[in-house]
């Protein structure tokens, strides 16, 4: 692996814990104006100071960060689908690397859609998109999307991170599942999970202490921050736990003594 991507990886995954707490706001490029999402900016920017990344479409990045605020980009790079369809599986790349060099970027983003209709069409635009990205130091992470007829265990998640890894990805993002210990002993490359639909605090918590508790290296979370009634407090809770190792109770006490 050469300096500069090892360097863009480390901007990532912080060296000091070996673990990240990446803040997920790309949802607009297939959901549209997502709630807690309508305007981009005024749900991150109080965020991003306890953000390790910030993961976004090019469009939101351009209109809604501060070229300023010096937050390690995660540019999701992969779309051409909206909800009004049944298949997501249908992506395209939606964004040249020589952008992702000009946005200056830590990592790029693309989803993998296995057993879907498309399912080689992600694939392949994944292994293209990992051989121009290290051609240029680029990390690329894959996202394990889960089509509606999936069901989110550990012998399919296995599958989906492991190919990922398999065809190069540097980081993969899943969901959390039932004995998530093996999905992460039999991928080769670091895991972060995703949050998924809003649940309560306390349970989106739990989640992450599971997933950092069975070998995930942090999560890259957006709805549960981004929705939650107190979303600083959240990210500072989900911080706790990433960084510190905290246990439940005491990151929920975070969130809820959080000034709000
Ligand atoms: C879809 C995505 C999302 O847009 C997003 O990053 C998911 O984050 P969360 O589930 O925590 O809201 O990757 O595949």
């Amino acid at each position: 692996m050469d300096w500069g991507l090892k360097n863009r990886l480390s901007r990532i995954i912080k060296p000091k814990t070996g673990r990240t707490v990446m803040l997920a706001v790309d949802h607009g490029y297939f959901l549209g104006p997502t709630s807690g999402l309508e305007v981009i900016a005024n749900t991150v920017q109080p965020l991003l100071p306890y953000a390790d990344s910030l993961m976004l479409t090019r469009g939101a990045l351009r209109t809604s960060v501060p070229a300023g605020f010096d937050i390690p980009i995660v540019l999701r790079v992969s779309g051409g689908t909206s909800i009004l369809h049944d298949d997501l599986s249908n992506e395209d790349i939606t964004t040249s690397m020589e952008e992702a060099i000009k946005l200056n970027v830590s990592a790029v983003a693309i989803s993998i859609f296995v057993g879907s209709a498309h399912e080689k069409e992600t694939l392949t635009n994944l292994a293209k998109l990992v051989t121009h990205g290290e051609a240029c130091g680029i990390p690329v992470l894959a996202v394990t999307a889960v089509g509606r007829e999936m069901s989110r265990d550990k012998k399919y998640l296995s599958l989906c991170c492991r190919i990922a890894a398999e065809l190069g990805a540097h980081i993969v993002k899943t969901y959390y599942c039932d004995d998530f210990r093996e999905v992460v002993n039999t991928c080769p490359v670091p895991i972060v999970i995703a949050g998924g639909k809003k649940v309560s605090e306390k349970d989106a918590l739990k989640l992450a202490h599971n997933a950092i508790s069975n070998g995930a290296v942090g999560v890259d979370m957006g709805r549960n921050i981004f929705q939650s009634d107190n979303p600083v407090g959240m990210i500072q809770a989900v911080r706790a736990i990433v960084h510190k190792n905290a246990m439940v109770e005491d990151a929920y006490g975070l969130y809820k003594n959080a000034k709000k």
